[in-house]
């Protein structure tokens, strides 16, 4: 007996500009790039249905904008989120230490029960990485987040972050 049920999840994306967020839902939602994607403004809203093991998954996505000037908007996309994704770019740290931040604002501010992964993403570009995959991890094991280095570019690991993460949904 297979028992079909319909979640709906609220998901916003946070992280840096120019991490990859609206790049991992164009990915995510449309199996596509774009190499001249441009920087969010406030923020873009999408949604997507997804299969995990009998369930389904209705994501609806809160595409944030990560320029400074929009920082002020996110509890507004966070607040009643059941998950969020914090994305850094693996080619740099700074991007890593914005994630630390957004988690602690999470922790402060966001709904207590929120799922968390953390994406490391941009993992095509390892000749440039500066945010070792150990690191990461323990830092989002301490946390106790998901996390998955992505890219946004090849595809690689970006259905995986997504069915991972609906299986931590409770
Ligand atoms: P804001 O909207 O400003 O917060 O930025 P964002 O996090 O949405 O970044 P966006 O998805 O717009 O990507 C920024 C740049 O990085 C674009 O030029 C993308 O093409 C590029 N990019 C995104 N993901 C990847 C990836 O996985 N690999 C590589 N090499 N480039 C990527
Ligand atoms: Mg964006």
């Amino acid at each position: 007996m297979s028992s079909l049920s319909l979640r709906e999840v609220k998901l916003c994306l946070l992280g840096d500009a120019g991490v990859g967020k609206s790049s991992l839902v164009l990915r995510f939602v449309a199996d596509s790039f774009n190499e001249n994607s441009e920087s969010t403004i406030g923020a873009s809203f999408m949604s997507k249905t997804l299969i995990v093991e009998d369930q389904t998954f209705k994501y609806q996505i809160w595409d944030t904008a990560g320029q400074e000037k929009y920082r002020g908007l996110a509890p507004m996309y966070y607040r009643n989120a059941a998950a969020a994704i914090i994305v850094y770019e693996i080619t740099r740290k700074q991007s890593f230490e914005a994630l630390k931040h957004w988690v602690k604002e999470l922790r402060q501010f966001g709904p207590s029960n929120i799922i968390l992964a953390i994406a490391g993403n941009k993992s095509d570009l390892e000749s440039q990485r500066q945010v070792s995959s150990d690191e990461a991890k323990e830092y989002a094991d301490s946390i106790d987040a998901l996390f998955v280095e992505t890219s946004a570019l090849t595809a690689d690991n970006v259905s995986y972050l997504f069915e991972a993460l609906s299986k931590r949904l409770p």
